[in-house]
């Protein structure tokens, strides 16, 4: 399993998809995902699926192997980004997938990302060649730590470019994201970031409201390392039990009920299909009201260790 070293320097720091113009005020979403489509509406009228697989520390073949898989079993969004490593990995999944006729290229939503200090439109050409696509999806400043001003230029230019049919962010702050808008006219479609049980992201959902974007859950079941502390939490596993549902799937319903996106990650076959079978069951409010009650705004994802 190749491990993805995120440099200690930058340290210091789905047939869904319909696109359109530009995004503006936010008024075309209504932030509510829909259930029965799975998917939900962005900012720029671009629909986006509300489930996606997560890549992350997954090699190129593994990459390719995890894709297929997903799609065959009918994932519509993926997520990569350039520092993964992995984009060729995802070009050959989804071209294995749509030679065997699962999907077109039109059906799948992909997202990648620009690592801080490749907040340039040669790094933006540089993935799609990787991916062997014309255009993403979404395309996201991974961390807050390069020339932001500079790195949200280059997404708004591979917008106008077509090289990408939405932007977004990843791991900014209220406060940069605040600081970063006054001078942008697009406003982001998605912001990724680490949401789960245990940090549950409330007052930025209330924040993106106002741009009319999605927050898409990344760690969904706490990140590798902590994934026994999220599947094998007391309150989930009796919920889990009175739906017979795995603890995976009502942590993940859990996610879109509150209104997020999620990309869990995952390489295990068994893993990737159960992790979209979640359209058969309901949380009620009293579910939903215990699992809110586990917030403790923690974060597990830590700079420190370098990835
Ligand atoms: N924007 C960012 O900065 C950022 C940061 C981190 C991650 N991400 C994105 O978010 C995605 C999700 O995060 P993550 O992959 O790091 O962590 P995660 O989704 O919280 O957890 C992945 C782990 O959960 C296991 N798993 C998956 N499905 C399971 C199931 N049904 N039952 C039990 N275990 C299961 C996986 O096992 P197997 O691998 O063995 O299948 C893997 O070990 C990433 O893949 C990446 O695309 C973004």
């Amino acid at each position: 399993m190749k491990r993805i070293l995120f440099p200690l320097a930058a340290a210091a720091f789905l047939a869904l998809t319909a696109l359109s113009a530009p995004a503006d005020d936010g008024s075309a979403n209504s932030n509510a995902p829909n259930l029965e489509e799975r998917t939900v509406t962005l900012n720029n009228g671009a629909v986006m699926p509300t489930v996606g697989l997560g890549t992350a520390l997954q090699s190129n073949e593994e990459t390719a192997e995890s894709v297929y898989v997903a799609l065959k079993n009918g994932y519509r969004l993926l997520d990569t980004a350039g520092i993964y490593g992995n984009e060729v990995g995802v070009g050959q999944g989804l071209k294995r997938a749509i030679a065997e006729g699962i999907v077109k290229r039109e059906d799948v939503f992909i997202t990648t990302k620009l690592w801080p200090d490749h907040f340039n439109i040669e790094s933006v050409d540089e993935s799609l060649k990787r991916l062997d696509v014309e255009y993403v999806d979404l395309l996201l400043l991974h961390w807050p730590f390069g020339d932001n001003v500079q790195g949200y230029k280059v997404l708004e230019q591979a917008l106008a470019e077509g090289k990408t049919r939405t932007i977004g962010l990843s791991n900014f702050s209220q406060e940069t994201i605040e600081d970063l808008l006054k001078q942008f006219k697009t406003k982001p479609a998605v912001v990724q970031l680490e949401t789960h049980i245990f940090n549950q992201q409330n007052e930025m959902r209330e924040y993106l409201k106002k741009y009319g974007a999605f927050v898409m859950s990344w760690y969904p079941f706490g990140g590798r390392d902590n994934v026994k502390l999220v599947l094998e939490n007391e309150t989930v596993v009796k919920i889990a039990k009175a739906h017979n549902k795995s603890v995976a799937q009502v942590v993940l319903r859990w996610h879109l009920q509150s209104g997020f996106v999620v990309i869990p990650g995952a390489s295990n076959p068994d893993y990737i299909k159960e992790n979209i079978d979640i359209f058969d069951f309901e949380l009620s409010e009293e579910e939903m009201a215990q699992i809110r009650a586990l917030n403790q705004d923690k974060a597990f994802y830590d700079l420190r260790r370098g990835r």
